[in-house]
């Protein structure tokens, strides 16, 4: 059985002092959930939100990296860094930074990698856009990128990649990928990393699904057969809705 995984992707929101008192306000309420709670932060909240969620099972992630350890790349921040301060978890290409920051294939790839190398675990978002849907190649387009992100990696490293499926189309609209629709996504990356690393090895990688999750509809969602949670957006950003989300 696959672990439920509830990650909120604040995306460019929050100071510190929210941070801190969101942080404050969520313990509580998912204080005796079995699913994995991760929180990715901007790097500025990082540090505080590690302090505040010591001594509770809420997880802190970044969301994004630089997948070099260090260097000349001005405004960059480390795998080594984040792993320094704490942080656990971290999102590799978002739809976000693929479509405004140049994200590739190719970059993704070798940032899971430098994730890997520093202890880091990955959550690697696929997506297809509206166009690619309506031309049917949806299931082409999340495919590819699934096996380019995971390209050389170990059966074990395989295992320990978080997927998240991020149809772009769902992302901040409103519009949710219908339950059955999202299940059959996750069904097709499934099965690409069978093809690829077998079976036994498809079945233990976590592939949740992001795009529009709210408290009204995670619960039909996360009850499908393969999906193993949700990475939330603006619905990440209240305590108390998050929490909702979590305790599905
Ligand atoms: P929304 O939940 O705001 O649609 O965002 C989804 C997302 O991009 C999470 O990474």
């Amino acid at each position: 059985m696959r672990k439920k995984v509830i990650a909120g992707n604040w995306k460019m929101n929050m100071l510190p002092n929210e941070a801190i008192k969101f942080i404050q306000d969520l313990t509580p309420l998912v204080k005796d959930t079995k699913n994995e709670v991760i929180i990715c932060a901007p790097y500025t909240d990082l540090f505080y939100t590690i302090l505040n969620a010591q001594d509770t099972n809420i997880k802190i992630g970044a969301q994004n990296m630089h997948f070099e350890e260090k260097g000349a790349y001005t405004g960059e921040v480390s795998g080594k860094m984040l792993k320094s301060i704490g942080v656990e978890y971290v999102i590799i290409g978002h739809s976000e930074r693929r479509q405004y920051f140049a994200e590739t294939d190719e970059t993704v790839n070798k940032k899971i990698k430098a994730a890997f190398e520093n202890d880091l675990k990955p959550i690697v978002c696929v997506g297809e856009t509206l166009e690619e849907r309506e031309k049917g190649i949806a299931f082409d387009v999340i495919t590819k990128q699934t096996r380019l992100a995971l390209d050389g990696l170990s059966n074990e490293q395989v295992k320990n990649t978080i997927i998240a499926y991020e149809p772009i189309w769902a992302i901040g609209t409103g519009k949710t990928a219908t339950a059955d629709d999202a299940n059959e996504s996750i069904k097709k990356i499934r099965e690409e990393i069978s093809k690829i690393y077998g079976k036994d090895i498809a079945e233990c990688v976590i592939i949740l699904y992001g795009g529009s999750v709210k408290s009204s509809n995670a619960k039909e969602l996360f009850n499908k057969s393969d999906i193993d949670g949700g990475l939330v957006g603006g619905a990440s950003l209240k305590a108390e809705e998050f929490a909702k989300i979590v305790n599905f």
